[in-house]
């Protein structure tokens, strides 16, 4: 049967997204930059590295709580719910299309609808990166601007470092994410399907 034309990406929705993926991009190359910066080297200019971190950092925060509020009281909250049973299999069933079945040119076992946004692999990853990732790594950030709210020592190592790499390890893992995201979201029946889908809303058929 032909897949109908549907629309599964609201304004709110686009918007937020369009401004966080900038927000994370600059916020990437910027934290890439103060990480290996050092007195003889940086890739970007330390203090407009910083300031641009910073600024990025509250957009990404104030866009994250228009997800977090969007997706409390709009019918999307709907593609993000875990469901007990079977889910392992699902995974599983997923992931061999991914490695196998897309090659050989099968269908997918979880096609979308309007009913299901996600396949299994996307809507876990979405559940951990917004759910746990993101809001780990703003609040590690907003700490990191505020030192002077963070414990002095836990069992003897600064507080501030052990914030600090718990931020830089969540930024890595966001990053890893998101080369992840748009390598899946390129698996469209056309390269482009997914992109234009998050711009104009309508998810195409064919
Ligand atoms: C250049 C950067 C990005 C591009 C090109 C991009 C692309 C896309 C596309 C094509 C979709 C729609 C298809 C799908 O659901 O997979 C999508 C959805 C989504 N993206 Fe991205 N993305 C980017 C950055 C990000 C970042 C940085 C995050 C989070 C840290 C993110 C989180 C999401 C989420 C949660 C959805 C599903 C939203 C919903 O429908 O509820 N994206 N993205």
């Amino acid at each position: 049967m032909a897949e109908e034309k549907l629309y599964l990406y609201p304004v709110w929705l686009r918007i937020w997204h369009g401004v966080n993926a900038i927000g994370i991009l600059v916020l990437i190359i910027t934290g890439i930059s103060l990480q290996f910066s050092n007195t003889e080297f940086s890739l970007i200019n330390f203090e407009l590295a910083i300031n641009l971190h910073n600024i990025f950092g509250v957009i990404v925060s104030i866009s994250y709580l228009v997800f977090f509020v969007g997706n409390l009281v709009t019918p999307n909250k709907k593609y993000y719910h875990i469901k007990r049973k079977k889910q392992f299999r699902r995974l599983v069933k997923q992931g061999v299309f991914y490695m196998s079945g897309m090659f050989k040119g099968e269908d997918p076992p979880y096609p979308i609808s309007e009913k299901r946004k996600f396949n299994p692999l996307q809507k876990y990853s979405y559940v951990v990166v917004m759910y746990l990732f993101l809001p780990i790594t703003i609040i590690t950030g907003i700490a990191l601007l505020f030192p002077e709210l963070i414990i002095e020592d836990v069992y003897s190592i600064s507080g501030i470092f052990l914030t600090a790499v718990l931020h830089a390890a969540l930024g890595f893992m966001i990053s890893i994410f998101l080369i992840i995201h748009i390598y899946v979201a390129a698996l469209g029946r056309n390269p482009l399907q997914n992109f234009k889908s998050i711009i104009n809303g309508y998810h195409e058929p064919g």
